[in-house]
C-alpha cells in the first residue's frame, strides 16, 4: 500500500475528531443570526489547510459569508484541480425530529448523524484529509490543486458567482472536483454528470383586507386560498406536464442513447417505493422514475400557507394566501427566462377579484459533464480503486448551480465525485454519512489526484 493509504489508514480516528469540530458549529447560512458560526467554520477550515504547508492560504471576505481559499502549484508540467465545496449548511428544523442533536455529532451504526454530515462538510473535508496525506508523509502533492470553500451554497451562491468573474486568473484551472453528490447505491460508486438547473419562485394572493367570517361573506366574496389552489392546479395537467407557454421550448430532449444509458442503471422500483412508503410513483407521463427524478424538468409547491393553522375549526375566510414554488430545470433551459414565463402564466391566470404578486427566488443553470473528459476516467479508475466496483455513470436532480458558473466563466468541466447516499437525508431531520464512505472518500481523493497525470498525457 502505498504511504498515503497507509497514513490514512493510521488516522482515522484523528480525521473523525476534526470533522466532528466542524459539524459541532452550527453554520446556518439562511439564518442572518448565525454570523459569528459561519466565521467560525470558515476559520476551522483556514486553520485545517494552514497546517498543510501549501503556498496561500487565504480568507476572502465578501458582502456575505468568507470564501476559503487556498493553492499549491509547483508544478508545470501537470494539471491543476480546483477542489470546491461548502461549508455553510440547512437549518436543523424541525429539530424535535432529530433522534440526537443536529450538532452534537454522534455515531450509529457506522453512521454520523449531523447536518451537515453528507452536505457537505464531511464530503468537502475529505479532500482536505487527501492533501494532508502526502503533505504529512513527506510527499509532493501529485498535481496543482486550489481549493474554494464557500459559505453560501445553500442560498444560491450569491457572493461565489462575482468572485468568479473578478479572480478568473486567479482560480484558472483544468477542472473542478467536487464532492456533494450521492452515489447511485451503497458500496456502489458513481460519477454525476449531470445536475438539473432552479427558478424558484413565490405567488401571494391578497383578497379583502381582513379575515372574514365565512359564514358571514363566504359565497359572496372570493377566497384567495381557493384561487391559490385553483392556480396551481392548472400549472399542469393530468399527466404531469407542466402548462406554462414556452416551459419546454429549450429542453433538449432525451436521446435513444441517453435512455439506453438510464434503463441500464441497476434501480430497484420496489425498494424505492418501499423506503418512502409510497404505493406508486408518479411523473411525467411517458418517462421512467430515474429520468423524472434527474433528466426532465419539474414544477413543485414547496410550502404553501394562509388562514387558519392551529388547533381546533376557526371559521374564517382568510384575506391572503402563498405558495413557494420550485422548478426543477434541465439543460437548456435557463433560469430567469422560465422565472418569466411562469411569472406571465400566473398573472395571466388571476381573476380580477384578487391581487396576484409572483416574485423570484434565486435559482441556478443546469449543467452536464462531457463524459469523454479525462478528468472522469481518472475519477472513475480512482473510485474503482477503492471500491473494488466498477463506476456507473449518472445524473442527479438536485442543484449546484455553481458548477454551470465554473463552466461558463473559467471554461472548465466540474467532476461531480459524491460520496454520500440518497438515503443520507440531507436537508432533512437525522442527515447522516456514512465512516466507510468519509474513509473511502479520502482515499479516492488521494488515488484520484495519484492518478490524473496519467491521464493528462
Ligand atoms: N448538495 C446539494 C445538491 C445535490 C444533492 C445534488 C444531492 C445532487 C444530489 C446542494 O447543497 C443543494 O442542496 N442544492 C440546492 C440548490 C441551491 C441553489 C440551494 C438544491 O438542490 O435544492
Ligand atoms: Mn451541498
Ligand atoms: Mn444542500
Amino acid at each position: 500500500m502505498s504511504a498515503t493509504q497507509e497514513y490514512i489508514d493510521s488516522n482515522k480516528d484523528k480525521f473523525l475528531d476534526e470533522l466532528f469540530e466542524l459539524l459541532r458549529i452550527p453554520s446556518v447560512s439562511t439564518d442572518s443570526s448565525k454570523k459569528d458560526e459561519i466565521q467560525k467554520a470558515a476559520n476551522f477550515l483556514i486553520q485545517q489547510l494552514e497546517s498543510l504547508n501549501l503556498n496561500t492560504v487565504k480568507k476572502f471576505e465578501t458582502p456575505g459569508n468568507p470564501i476559503v481559499y487556498a493553492e499549491h502549484c509547483p508544478h508545470d508540467d501537470r494539471p491543476t484541480v480546483l477542489i470546491y465545496g461548502h461549508y455553510d449548511v440547512q437549518p436543523s428544523d424541525p429539530d424535535e425530529l432529530w433522534d440526537t442533536p443536529a450538532f452534537e455529532p454522534t455515531v450509529k451504526n457506522g453512521l454520523i448523524y449531523a447536518r451537515g454530515a453528507s452536505d457537505d462538510k464531511g464530503q468537502a473535508f475529505t479532500h482536505v484529509k487527501a492533501i494532508e496525506s502526502f503533505v504529512k508523509t513527506g510527499q509532493d502533492i501529485p498535481v496543482n490543486i486550489k481549493f474554494i470553500l464557500e459559505g453560501e451554497e445553500e442560498i444560491g451562491s450569491p457572493n461565489l458567482v462575482p468572485f468568479l468573474e473578478k479572480h478568473k486568473d486567479l482560480l484558472s484551472c483544468d477542472m473542478v472536483l467536487i464532492s456533494d453528490t450521492a452515489m447511485f447505491a451503497e458500496d456502489q460508486p458513481s460519477i454525476t454528470y449531470g445536475l438539473r438547473g432552479l427558478a424558484y419562485m413565490e405567488v401571494e394572493v391578497v383578497g379583502p383586507n381582513r379575515d372574514l367570517h365565512s359564514g358571514v361573506y363566504g359565497g359572496a366574496v372570493e377566497n384567495p386560498a381557493n384561487v391559490l389552489c385553483e392556480i396551481i392546479a392548472k400549472l399542469k395537467n393530468e399527466d404531469g406536464i407542466i402548462q406554462i407557454p414556452g416551459f419546454y421550448e429549450k429542453v433538449v430532449s432525451l436521446t435513444e442513447a441517453d435512455r439506453e444509458a438510464f434503463a441500464q442503471l441497476p434501480f430497484d422500483e420496489q425498494e424505492y417505493k418501499k423506503t418512502l412508503d409510497i404505493k406508486a410513483v408518479h411523473g411525467e407521463k411517458g418517462y421512467t422514475t430515474l429520468e423524472r427524478a434527474s433528466a426532465r424538468p419539474t414544477l413543485d409547491v414547496n410550502g404553501i400557507w394562509g388562514g387558519y393553522q392551529k388547533e381546533g375549526a376557526k371559521t374564517v375566510l382568510p384575506s391572503k394566501a402563498n405558495a413557494k414554488v420550485s422548478m426543477r430545470l434541465v439543460p437548456d433551459q435557463d433560469p430567469k427566462e422560465i422565472a418569466q414565463l411562469f411569472k406571465k402564466h400566473v398573472e395571466s391566470l388571476a381573476p380580477d377579484t384578487v391581487k396576484v404578486t409572483v416574485t423570484e427566488h434565486h435559482g441556478g443553470h443546469p449543467s452536464i459533464t462531457d463524459l469523454n473528459f479525462y478528468g472522469l476516467k481518472a475519477g472513475a479508475k480512482a473510485f474503482e480503486e477503492v471500491y473494488g466496483r466498477e463506476v456507473l455513470f449518472s445524473r442527479e436532480g438536485g442543484s449546484i448551480p455553481i458548477v454551470a458558473d465554473f463552466k461558463r466563466v473559467l471554461g472548465v468541466e466540474s467532476i461531480l465525485m459524491g460520496f454520500g447516499l440518497t438515503s443520507n437525508a440531507i436537508h432533512s431531520p437525522n442527515e447522516n454519512f456514512a465512516i466507510k464512505d468519509f474513509y473511502r472518500g479520502i482515499k479516492t481523493s488521494a488515488k484520484f489526484l495519484e492518478l490524473l497525470p496519467d491521464f493528462s498525457s
